[in-house]
């Protein structure tokens, strides 16, 4: 069967909003029909200064955060990315089949290394695409459910597959992005026409799934807006009004063009107190679980070592052959 395969940095203590909707969300719904491969990429974790205890706390924490919001362990093959020695092995001879200048052009890069300066950026986060290809390439994978974010790291994964299949013969499965439009990007509560991201200036704009309830309702309550008073999805003009709507949808899964049609006469307060509310319903039991999953770390840990077998096991094989087709030695 198709597989798909995705990944979630473990580099904050909660998914945000963005990162559910966006890409989470679609996982969930395509492991009924592909077989799935979810991981938490720790290695991509490392490419900016970090806190050794804190990845691993929230390695854990992501992890339980996939299960709770229903990624299924019978289902989906889950790991972490460092416990898949071959995915490194791979990024290497990647690497030495993407141009240096390909590579200068991601924009990611550049505006992560703006941000930190680019001397101080490390070597990591300029080859981090790379190792993002190698975990995609290493399964063979036809889809790649992601946010609107990744698309360009999708289409260096497609080049390099391709141009690996031309000169060395077909190799590799040339992945396509899954991105769903309507959430493809959440915007920044307070700066509507930015994503929500967990680097933004401030959080007042962020909703994190494990913030407590109350704080989050506050933050759609307080969402930026405009100043004309009707409700209509119209992104360019209305960004605010359009972030609640494709909110409110996304999380009951009424169209819409539904919710438009049923706040005519109301206001925007209606329409922050409704998208509230319906966050909350969504968070409040997704906590419960979150906490009662990491009551069980060895529950946690068995799963995860099922999963790098697993992965393992199919990682090998693209390997093994990608070896072969550069021109290495089989080991004998
Ligand atoms: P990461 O960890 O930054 O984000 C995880 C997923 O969330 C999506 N996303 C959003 N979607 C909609 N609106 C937003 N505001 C928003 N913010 C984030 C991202 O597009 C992503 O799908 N490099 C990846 C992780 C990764 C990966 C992979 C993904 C590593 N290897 C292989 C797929 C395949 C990243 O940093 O995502």
């Amino acid at each position: 069967s198709p597989r798909v395969l995705s990944g979630i940095q473990p580099t904050s203590d909660s998914f945000h909003l963005g990162n559910y909707l966006g890409a989470v969300r679609q996982w969930v719904a395509l492991q009924d029909d592909f077989e799935a491969f979810y991981f938490i990429p720790d290695m991509h974790a490392i490419t900016a200064p970090h806190d050794p205890a804190a990845l691993r706390e929230r390695t854990h924490v992501s992890v339980a955060q996939l299960l709770a919001v229903g990624v299924d362990p019978e289902r989906a093959t889950i790991y972490v990315q460092s416990h898949v020695p071959e995915i490194a092995q791979l990024t290497w001879v990647l690497s030495c089949i993407t141009g240096f200048g390909e590579a200068s052009r991601m924009t990611q890069f550049k505006d992560k290394s703006a941000k930190q300066g680019a001397d101080s950026s490390s070597v990591g986060l300029f080859t981090y695409p790379i190792l993002m290809a190698a975990d995609i390439l290493a399964f063979q994978v036809d889809r790649v459910p992601v946010g609107e974010d990744q698309r360009q790291h999708l289409e260096l994964t497609r080049n390099l597959a391709q141009r690996f299949n031309s000169r060395f013969g077909e190799t590799f499965v040339v992945p396509t992005a899954h991105i769903v439009s309507e959430t493809a990007k959440i915007y920044d509560l307070q700066n509507p026409t930015a994503k929500m991201s967990k680097s933004a200036d401030s959080d007042a704009g962020l909703i994190n799934l494990l913030d407590d309830p109350k704080r989050s309702a506050k933050k759609i309550r307080s969402a930026v807006t405009d100043n004309e008073r009707e409700i209509r999805f119209d992104v360019e003009h209305k960004p605010g009004v359009s972030n609640l709507l494709s909110i409110q949808s996304a999380l009951t899964g009424t169209p819409i063009a539904d919710l438009v049609a049923g706040y005519e006469g109301k206001g925007y307060g209606d329409l922050k107190v409704e998208t509230a509310e319906v966050l909350v319903e969504f968070v409040e039991p997704l906590r419960g679980r979150v906490t009662d999953l990491l009551a069980d770390r060895g529950e946690l840990d068995a799963i995860l070592a099922r999963g790098a077998a697993r992965a393992r096991d199919v990682a090998a094989q693209t390997l093994a052959t990608a070896y072969d087709r550069v021109g290495f030695l089989p080991r004998t």
